[in-house]
Protein backbone atom coordinates (compact mmCIF):
# COMPACT_ATOMS: atom_id res chain seq x y z
CA UNK A 1 0.00 0.00 0.00
CA UNK A 2 0.98 3.57 -0.80
CA UNK A 3 0.47 6.42 1.18
CA UNK A 4 -2.81 8.28 -0.78
CA UNK A 5 -1.86 12.26 -0.50
CA UNK A 6 -5.44 12.88 -1.93
CA UNK A 7 -8.84 11.10 -0.95
CA UNK A 8 -12.19 12.62 0.01
CA UNK A 9 -13.12 14.10 2.52
CA UNK A 10 -15.36 11.00 4.09
CA UNK A 11 -12.42 8.90 3.60
CA UNK A 12 -10.06 11.34 5.60
CA UNK A 13 -12.11 11.69 8.54
CA UNK A 14 -12.41 7.93 8.37
CA UNK A 15 -8.80 7.82 8.59
CA UNK A 16 -8.42 10.51 11.13
CA UNK A 17 -6.63 12.96 8.78
CA UNK A 18 -5.89 16.10 9.19
CA UNK A 19 -8.02 18.37 6.45
CA UNK A 20 -6.65 21.87 6.16
CA UNK A 21 -8.96 24.41 4.36
CA UNK A 22 -8.27 27.86 4.86
CA UNK A 23 -9.65 30.95 3.79
CA UNK A 24 -7.19 34.16 4.06
CA UNK A 25 -8.19 36.49 7.11
CA UNK A 26 -6.67 39.31 5.29
CA UNK A 27 -4.55 39.41 2.42
CA UNK A 28 -0.38 38.89 2.56
CA UNK A 29 2.27 41.10 0.91
CA UNK A 30 4.71 38.63 0.06
CA UNK A 31 4.53 35.66 -2.56
CA UNK A 32 5.52 32.74 0.27
CA UNK A 33 2.91 34.29 2.98
CA UNK A 34 0.07 34.67 0.50
CA UNK A 35 0.97 31.12 -0.95
CA UNK A 36 0.63 29.58 3.10
CA UNK A 37 -2.81 30.45 3.75
CA UNK A 38 -3.98 27.76 1.88
CA UNK A 39 -1.42 25.83 2.77
CA UNK A 40 1.18 25.75 -0.31
CA UNK A 41 4.15 27.28 -1.18
CA UNK A 42 6.02 29.86 -3.79
CA UNK A 43 9.21 29.13 -5.05
CA UNK A 44 11.89 30.17 -7.37
CA UNK A 45 15.18 28.88 -9.15
CA UNK A 46 18.13 30.18 -7.82
CA UNK A 47 21.89 30.12 -8.91
CA UNK A 48 24.55 29.68 -6.31
CA UNK A 49 26.63 31.89 -8.46
CA UNK A 50 23.97 34.86 -7.73
CA UNK A 51 24.13 34.20 -3.85
CA UNK A 52 26.37 37.29 -3.75
CA UNK A 53 24.23 39.78 -4.97
CA UNK A 54 22.61 42.20 -2.50
CA UNK A 55 19.17 42.90 -4.36
CA UNK A 56 19.17 39.17 -5.13
CA UNK A 57 19.12 37.59 -1.74
CA UNK A 58 17.21 40.00 -0.36
CA UNK A 59 13.78 39.18 -2.72
CA UNK A 60 14.96 35.65 -2.13
CA UNK A 61 14.52 35.65 1.51
CA UNK A 62 11.58 37.94 1.59
CA UNK A 63 9.19 36.55 -1.32
CA UNK A 64 9.87 32.88 -1.88
CA UNK A 65 9.44 29.75 0.60
CA UNK A 66 10.51 27.16 -1.78
CA UNK A 67 13.94 26.94 -3.53
CA UNK A 68 15.20 24.75 -6.73
CA UNK A 69 18.68 24.77 -7.25
CA UNK A 70 18.86 26.18 -10.85
CA UNK A 71 22.04 23.96 -12.45
CA UNK A 72 23.63 23.00 -8.88
CA UNK A 73 22.22 19.25 -8.49
CA UNK A 74 22.38 18.12 -11.45
CA UNK A 75 24.47 15.44 -12.81
CA UNK A 76 27.00 17.01 -14.67
CA UNK A 77 27.67 19.58 -11.56
CA UNK A 78 27.25 16.55 -8.85
CA UNK A 79 29.53 13.38 -10.72
CA UNK A 80 31.67 15.54 -12.82
CA UNK A 81 33.63 11.99 -12.74
CA UNK A 82 32.03 8.22 -12.25
CA UNK A 83 32.07 7.97 -8.91
CA UNK A 84 33.32 10.94 -7.63
CA UNK A 85 30.69 13.29 -6.20
CA UNK A 86 30.64 17.32 -6.06
CA UNK A 87 27.68 18.88 -3.56
CA UNK A 88 29.65 22.38 -3.10
CA UNK A 89 27.05 24.14 -5.43
CA UNK A 90 23.95 21.99 -4.61
CA UNK A 91 24.71 22.90 -0.38
CA UNK A 92 25.11 26.09 -0.96
CA UNK A 93 22.11 26.65 -2.77
CA UNK A 94 20.54 24.24 0.27
CA UNK A 95 21.86 25.81 3.02
CA UNK A 96 20.67 29.45 1.93
CA UNK A 97 17.76 28.35 1.65
CA UNK A 98 17.12 26.13 5.22
CA UNK A 99 19.36 28.88 7.03
CA UNK A 100 16.49 31.99 6.34
CA UNK A 101 13.52 28.65 6.79
CA UNK A 102 13.12 27.39 3.45
CA UNK A 103 12.53 24.66 2.08
CA UNK A 104 13.88 22.92 -0.81
CA UNK A 105 13.41 20.81 -4.52
CA UNK A 106 16.13 19.00 -5.43
CA UNK A 107 16.23 19.13 -9.62
CA UNK A 108 16.78 16.73 -11.39
CA UNK A 109 18.32 13.15 -10.47
CA UNK A 110 18.02 11.72 -14.18
CA UNK A 111 17.73 13.85 -17.45
CA UNK A 112 19.17 13.37 -21.01
CA UNK A 113 20.32 17.24 -20.73
CA UNK A 114 23.17 18.19 -18.74
CA UNK A 115 24.47 14.46 -18.43
CA UNK A 116 28.30 14.84 -17.42
CA UNK A 117 30.62 13.63 -20.96
CA UNK A 118 31.49 10.12 -19.04
CA UNK A 119 27.82 9.06 -18.58
CA UNK A 120 26.88 10.31 -22.13
CA UNK A 121 29.51 7.92 -23.62
CA UNK A 122 27.74 5.26 -21.89
CA UNK A 123 25.32 2.72 -22.75
CA UNK A 124 23.05 -0.39 -21.80
CA UNK A 125 23.66 -2.19 -18.79
CA UNK A 126 26.92 -0.17 -17.63
CA UNK A 127 25.01 2.62 -17.68
CA UNK A 128 22.06 1.67 -16.03
CA UNK A 129 24.51 0.87 -13.07
CA UNK A 130 25.74 3.94 -13.39
CA UNK A 131 22.42 6.27 -13.24
CA UNK A 132 21.64 3.31 -10.26
CA UNK A 133 24.11 4.48 -8.23
CA UNK A 134 23.76 7.90 -8.72
CA UNK A 135 20.38 8.70 -7.76
CA UNK A 136 21.01 6.51 -4.78
CA UNK A 137 24.07 8.47 -3.72
CA UNK A 138 22.56 11.94 -4.56
CA UNK A 139 19.38 11.29 -2.61
CA UNK A 140 21.41 9.46 0.12
CA UNK A 141 23.73 12.80 0.88
CA UNK A 142 20.37 14.74 1.24
CA UNK A 143 18.40 12.28 3.24
CA UNK A 144 15.97 14.15 4.71
CA UNK A 145 16.10 17.42 3.37
CA UNK A 146 14.54 17.39 0.26
CA UNK A 147 10.75 18.31 0.04
CA UNK A 148 10.68 16.62 -3.58
CA UNK A 149 12.88 15.01 -5.80
CA UNK A 150 12.15 15.44 -9.62
CA UNK A 151 13.25 11.62 -9.60
CA UNK A 152 13.05 11.75 -14.03
CA UNK A 153 13.09 15.45 -16.16
CA UNK A 154 11.94 15.35 -19.40
CA UNK A 155 11.53 11.57 -20.58
CA UNK A 156 8.72 11.97 -22.93
CA UNK A 157 8.63 12.78 -26.29
CA UNK A 158 7.41 16.13 -28.44
CA UNK A 159 4.68 16.02 -30.91
CA UNK A 160 2.13 12.81 -31.47
CA UNK A 161 3.37 9.67 -30.59
CA UNK A 162 2.84 10.20 -26.48
CA UNK A 163 6.07 7.80 -25.92
CA UNK A 164 9.45 8.22 -24.47
CA UNK A 165 12.15 10.18 -25.70
CA UNK A 166 15.25 8.27 -27.37
CA UNK A 167 18.02 8.64 -25.18
CA UNK A 168 20.92 6.79 -23.97
CA UNK A 169 18.70 6.78 -20.65
CA UNK A 170 16.10 5.01 -22.47
CA UNK A 171 18.06 2.83 -24.57
CA UNK A 172 18.71 0.92 -20.97
CA UNK A 173 15.28 -0.65 -21.02
CA UNK A 174 11.94 1.01 -20.66
CA UNK A 175 11.87 0.46 -16.99
CA UNK A 176 14.49 3.07 -16.04
CA UNK A 177 12.09 5.37 -15.21
CA UNK A 178 10.39 3.47 -12.27
CA UNK A 179 13.78 1.54 -11.24
CA UNK A 180 14.73 5.33 -10.22
CA UNK A 181 11.86 6.21 -8.58
CA UNK A 182 12.69 3.16 -6.58
CA UNK A 183 16.10 3.57 -5.81
CA UNK A 184 15.45 7.26 -4.69
CA UNK A 185 12.54 6.25 -2.63
CA UNK A 186 14.75 3.62 -0.71
CA UNK A 187 17.34 6.37 -0.19
CA UNK A 188 15.41 9.00 1.03
CA UNK A 189 11.92 7.75 2.28
CA UNK A 190 11.01 11.30 3.16
CA UNK A 191 11.23 13.04 -0.05
CA UNK A 192 8.03 13.35 -2.13
CA UNK A 193 8.98 11.57 -5.44
CA UNK A 194 8.05 14.14 -9.00
CA UNK A 195 8.46 13.18 -12.39
CA UNK A 196 8.90 16.75 -14.55
CA UNK A 197 8.12 17.65 -17.98
CA UNK A 198 7.60 21.00 -20.42
CA UNK A 199 5.21 20.92 -23.26
CA UNK A 200 2.44 19.25 -20.42
CA UNK A 201 0.60 22.33 -20.08
CA UNK A 202 -2.46 20.90 -21.78
CA UNK A 203 -4.37 17.16 -22.89
CA UNK A 204 -2.34 16.81 -25.51
CA UNK A 205 -0.24 13.46 -26.60
CA UNK A 206 2.64 13.94 -24.43
CA UNK A 207 1.04 15.02 -21.18
CA UNK A 208 -1.45 11.73 -22.01
CA UNK A 209 1.76 9.34 -22.32
CA UNK A 210 2.69 10.80 -18.71
CA UNK A 211 -0.72 10.67 -17.34
CA UNK A 212 -0.94 6.80 -18.46
CA UNK A 213 2.60 6.04 -16.82
CA UNK A 214 1.67 7.68 -13.58
CA UNK A 215 -2.02 5.46 -13.50
CA UNK A 216 0.09 2.25 -14.42
CA UNK A 217 3.13 3.70 -11.63
CA UNK A 218 -0.14 3.87 -9.34
CA UNK A 219 -1.58 0.87 -10.46
CA UNK A 220 1.61 -1.46 -9.62
CA UNK A 221 2.67 0.70 -6.72
CA UNK A 222 5.90 2.14 -7.93
CA UNK A 223 6.32 4.65 -5.97
CA UNK A 224 5.72 8.32 -7.24
CA UNK A 225 3.73 11.20 -5.32
CA UNK A 226 3.52 13.79 -7.55
CA UNK A 227 4.18 15.38 -11.26
CA UNK A 228 5.64 18.43 -12.31
CA UNK A 229 4.74 20.58 -14.93
CA UNK A 230 7.74 23.00 -15.98
CA UNK A 231 5.37 25.82 -17.83
CA UNK A 232 7.85 27.37 -19.44
CA UNK A 233 4.97 29.60 -21.59
CA UNK A 234 4.15 32.31 -24.10
CA UNK A 235 1.71 34.68 -23.86
CA UNK A 236 -0.97 32.48 -22.51
CA UNK A 237 -2.11 29.55 -19.97
CA UNK A 238 -3.64 27.03 -21.89
CA UNK A 239 -7.27 26.82 -21.78
CA UNK A 240 -7.68 23.42 -20.16
CA UNK A 241 -4.76 23.68 -17.97
CA UNK A 242 -6.82 23.57 -14.92
CA UNK A 243 -8.71 20.64 -16.15
CA UNK A 244 -5.14 18.73 -17.42
CA UNK A 245 -3.58 19.23 -13.52
CA UNK A 246 -6.99 18.16 -12.28
CA UNK A 247 -6.91 14.30 -14.22
CA UNK A 248 -3.15 14.12 -12.75
CA UNK A 249 -4.29 15.12 -9.42
CA UNK A 250 -7.56 12.14 -9.94
CA UNK A 251 -4.70 9.77 -9.92
CA UNK A 252 -4.13 10.00 -6.68
CA UNK A 253 -0.81 12.45 -6.99
CA UNK A 254 0.23 15.74 -6.19
CA UNK A 255 0.59 18.27 -9.06
CA UNK A 256 3.54 21.06 -8.81
CA UNK A 257 4.06 23.78 -11.06
CA UNK A 258 7.59 23.69 -11.66
CA UNK A 259 9.21 26.19 -13.95
CA UNK A 260 6.94 28.75 -14.50
CA UNK A 261 7.99 31.44 -16.92
CA UNK A 262 5.80 33.44 -19.15
CA UNK A 263 7.23 36.06 -21.92
CA UNK A 264 4.82 38.20 -24.11
CA UNK A 265 2.21 41.03 -23.33
CA UNK A 266 -0.39 39.23 -21.87
CA UNK A 267 2.03 38.17 -19.17
CA UNK A 268 0.33 39.55 -16.27
CA UNK A 269 -3.12 37.61 -17.31
CA UNK A 270 -1.19 34.25 -18.06
CA UNK A 271 0.37 34.45 -14.44
CA UNK A 272 -2.63 35.26 -13.22
CA UNK A 273 -4.38 32.36 -14.88
CA UNK A 274 -1.63 29.48 -13.83
CA UNK A 275 -1.70 30.65 -10.29
CA UNK A 276 -6.04 31.01 -10.34
CA UNK A 277 -6.08 27.14 -12.07
CA UNK A 278 -3.00 25.90 -9.35
CA UNK A 279 -5.47 27.28 -6.40
CA UNK A 280 -8.70 25.62 -7.78
CA UNK A 281 -6.48 22.46 -7.64
CA UNK A 282 -6.54 20.96 -4.37
CA UNK A 283 -3.84 18.79 -4.98
CA UNK A 284 -1.48 21.23 -6.32
CA UNK A 285 0.31 21.60 -3.75
CA UNK A 286 2.82 24.98 -5.09
CA UNK A 287 4.52 27.19 -7.68
CA UNK A 288 7.89 27.63 -8.79
CA UNK A 289 8.80 30.45 -10.91
CA UNK A 290 12.41 29.46 -12.98
CA UNK A 291 14.30 32.53 -11.49
CA UNK A 292 13.94 35.75 -9.67
CA UNK A 293 14.64 38.61 -12.23
CA UNK A 294 14.18 39.01 -15.75
CA UNK A 295 17.91 39.64 -16.21
CA UNK A 296 18.28 35.84 -14.05
CA UNK A 297 16.15 34.32 -16.41
CA UNK A 298 17.49 31.44 -19.00
CA UNK A 299 15.09 32.76 -21.27
CA UNK A 300 17.48 35.58 -22.30
CA UNK A 301 16.02 38.72 -23.65
CA UNK A 302 12.07 37.34 -22.70
CA UNK A 303 11.36 39.05 -19.82
CA UNK A 304 9.34 36.21 -18.50
CA UNK A 305 9.76 36.90 -14.38
CA UNK A 306 7.94 38.45 -12.01
CA UNK A 307 10.50 41.48 -10.98
CA UNK A 308 12.24 43.81 -13.51
CA UNK A 309 15.58 43.46 -14.18
CA UNK A 310 16.59 46.37 -11.23
CA UNK A 311 14.39 43.75 -9.13
CA UNK A 312 10.91 46.18 -8.89
CA UNK A 313 7.70 44.14 -9.18
CA UNK A 314 6.20 43.93 -12.40
CA UNK A 315 2.31 43.46 -13.14
CA UNK A 316 2.59 39.86 -13.55
CA UNK A 317 3.85 39.78 -9.75
CA UNK A 318 0.71 41.87 -8.31
CA UNK A 319 -1.55 39.16 -10.73
CA UNK A 320 0.14 36.14 -9.20
CA UNK A 321 -0.13 37.82 -5.32
CA UNK A 322 -3.63 38.95 -5.70
CA UNK A 323 -4.72 35.04 -7.00
CA UNK A 324 -2.96 33.95 -4.36
CA UNK A 325 -4.68 36.16 -1.59
CA UNK A 326 -7.89 35.06 -3.30
CA UNK A 327 -7.64 31.77 -2.12
CA UNK A 328 -8.80 28.08 -2.94
CA UNK A 329 -8.65 24.58 -1.24
CA UNK A 330 -5.84 23.96 0.53
CA UNK A 331 -4.03 20.72 -0.10
CA UNK A 332 -5.39 17.69 1.87
CA UNK A 333 -2.79 15.81 4.50
CA UNK A 334 -3.67 12.48 5.21
CA UNK A 335 -1.49 10.01 7.29
CA UNK A 336 -3.19 6.49 7.63
CA UNK A 337 -2.81 5.15 11.03
CA UNK A 338 -4.55 1.60 10.69
CA UNK A 339 -2.10 -0.65 10.35
CA UNK A 340 -2.11 -3.88 11.18
CA UNK A 341 1.61 -4.97 11.52
CA UNK A 342 3.72 -2.63 13.49
CA UNK A 343 7.33 -3.40 12.83
CA UNK A 344 6.84 -6.42 10.19
CA UNK A 345 5.84 -6.58 6.74
CA UNK A 346 3.33 -8.84 4.35
CA UNK A 347 3.99 -9.79 0.59
CA UNK A 348 1.86 -10.80 -1.85
CA UNK A 349 1.98 -12.07 -4.91
CA UNK A 350 0.69 -11.88 -8.57
CA UNK A 351 0.88 -14.66 -11.15
CA UNK A 352 1.05 -14.87 -14.60
CA UNK A 353 1.42 -18.44 -15.54
CA UNK A 354 1.10 -20.21 -19.11
CA UNK A 355 1.22 -23.65 -20.16
CA UNK A 356 4.69 -24.88 -19.17
CA UNK A 357 6.24 -21.20 -17.01
CA UNK A 358 5.18 -18.70 -14.80
CA UNK A 359 6.40 -15.05 -14.03
CA UNK A 360 5.91 -14.14 -10.20
CA UNK A 361 6.03 -10.44 -9.13
CA UNK A 362 6.13 -9.91 -5.02
CA UNK A 363 4.87 -6.84 -3.45
CA UNK A 364 6.88 -6.33 0.17
CA UNK A 365 4.53 -3.91 1.99
CA UNK A 366 5.83 -2.43 5.33
CA UNK A 367 3.73 -2.14 8.54
CA UNK A 368 3.75 1.05 10.56
CA UNK A 369 7.56 1.03 11.13
CA UNK A 370 9.70 1.54 8.22
CA UNK A 371 11.79 -1.68 7.18
CA UNK A 372 15.69 -2.03 6.91
CA UNK A 373 15.30 -5.18 4.89
CA UNK A 374 13.13 -8.03 4.30
CA UNK A 375 13.12 -11.69 3.98
CA UNK A 376 10.21 -13.50 1.74
CA UNK A 377 9.98 -17.26 2.09
CA UNK A 378 7.57 -19.73 -0.05
CA UNK A 379 7.46 -22.93 -0.92
CA UNK A 380 7.31 -23.98 -4.77
CA UNK A 381 6.09 -27.50 -5.16
CA UNK A 382 5.59 -27.98 -9.15
CA UNK A 383 8.02 -25.58 -10.29
CA UNK A 384 11.60 -24.87 -10.86
CA UNK A 385 12.72 -21.04 -10.64
CA UNK A 386 14.98 -20.27 -13.36
CA UNK A 387 16.00 -16.99 -12.52
CA UNK A 388 14.95 -13.62 -10.09
CA UNK A 389 15.28 -10.22 -10.11
CA UNK A 390 15.43 -7.16 -7.55
CA UNK A 391 16.03 -9.77 -4.78
CA UNK A 392 18.79 -12.47 -3.57
CA UNK A 393 17.61 -15.79 -3.53
CA UNK A 394 18.29 -18.88 -1.96
CA UNK A 395 17.00 -22.25 -3.70
CA UNK A 396 15.01 -23.05 -7.13
CA UNK A 397 12.23 -25.21 -5.90
CA UNK A 398 10.38 -26.18 -2.95
CA UNK A 399 11.57 -24.02 0.03
CA UNK A 400 12.57 -20.79 -1.80
CA UNK A 401 14.15 -17.72 0.20
CA UNK A 402 14.14 -14.17 -1.23
CA UNK A 403 16.20 -11.15 0.54
CA UNK A 404 16.50 -7.52 -0.21
CA UNK A 405 19.13 -6.06 -2.48
CA UNK A 406 21.20 -2.66 -1.72
CA UNK A 407 18.41 -0.55 -3.36
CA UNK A 408 15.42 -1.77 -2.12
CA UNK A 409 15.32 -3.15 1.69
CA UNK A 410 14.33 0.29 2.77
CA UNK A 411 10.79 0.59 2.59
CA UNK A 412 9.12 3.57 4.22
CA UNK A 413 6.41 2.71 6.49
CA UNK A 414 3.43 1.65 4.93
CA UNK A 415 5.03 1.54 1.70
CA UNK A 416 5.85 -1.69 -0.87
CA UNK A 417 8.35 -2.45 -2.92
CA UNK A 418 8.46 -5.28 -5.74
CA UNK A 419 10.79 -8.39 -6.37
CA UNK A 420 10.04 -10.89 -9.14
CA UNK A 421 11.12 -14.34 -10.38
CA UNK A 422 10.02 -16.59 -13.54
CA UNK A 423 10.69 -20.55 -13.57
CA UNK A 424 9.17 -23.59 -15.30
CA UNK A 425 6.27 -25.37 -14.22
CA UNK A 426 3.61 -24.45 -12.13
CA UNK A 427 3.62 -21.25 -9.63
CA UNK A 428 0.35 -21.84 -8.53
CA UNK A 429 -0.45 -22.10 -5.27
CA UNK A 430 2.41 -19.47 -3.74
CA UNK A 431 1.88 -18.43 -0.68
CA UNK A 432 5.20 -15.77 0.65
CA UNK A 433 5.52 -14.55 3.88
CA UNK A 434 7.45 -11.89 4.85
CA UNK A 435 9.99 -11.13 7.81
CA UNK A 436 11.55 -8.08 8.54
CA UNK A 437 15.06 -8.34 9.20
C1 LIG B 1 18.11 25.52 -17.46
C2 LIG B 1 18.86 26.54 -16.63
O1 LIG B 1 17.97 27.56 -16.27
C3 LIG B 1 20.02 27.08 -17.41
O2 LIG B 1 20.83 27.89 -16.58
C4 LIG B 1 20.86 25.95 -17.98
O3 LIG B 1 21.85 26.47 -18.83
C5 LIG B 1 20.01 24.97 -18.76
O4 LIG B 1 18.97 24.51 -17.93
N1 LIG B 1 14.03 22.52 -18.07
C6 LIG B 1 14.63 22.18 -16.89
C7 LIG B 1 15.64 23.11 -16.29
O5 LIG B 1 14.24 21.18 -16.26
O6 LIG B 1 16.63 22.39 -15.58
C8 LIG B 1 16.28 23.98 -17.32
O7 LIG B 1 17.13 24.91 -16.65
C9 LIG B 1 15.23 24.66 -18.15
C10 LIG B 1 14.38 23.66 -18.88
Amino acid sequence: MSLVPIMSTAAAAALGAVLVVSAPASAATTLGAAAAQSGRYFGTAVAAGKLNDQTYVNILNTEFSMVTAENEMKWDATEPNRGQFNYSGGDRVLNQAVGNGKRVRGHALLWHQQEPGWAQRLEGSDLRQAMMNHVTQVTTHYRGKIYAWDVVNEAFADGGSGGRRDSNLQRTGNDWIEAAFRAARAADPAAKLCYNDYNTDSVNAKSTGIYNMVRDFKARGVPIDCVGFQSHLSNNAPSDYQANLQRFADLGVEVQITELDISGSNQANAYGAVTRACMAVRACTGITVWGIRDTDSWRTGENPLLFNGSGAKKAAYTAVLDALNAGGPGPTTTTTTNDPVPGGCTASVSLNQWDGGFVATVEVTAGSTALRGWRVATTLSNGTVTSSWSSNRSGTSGSVTFTNVDYNGAVPAGQSTEFGFQGTGSGSGLTPSCTAT
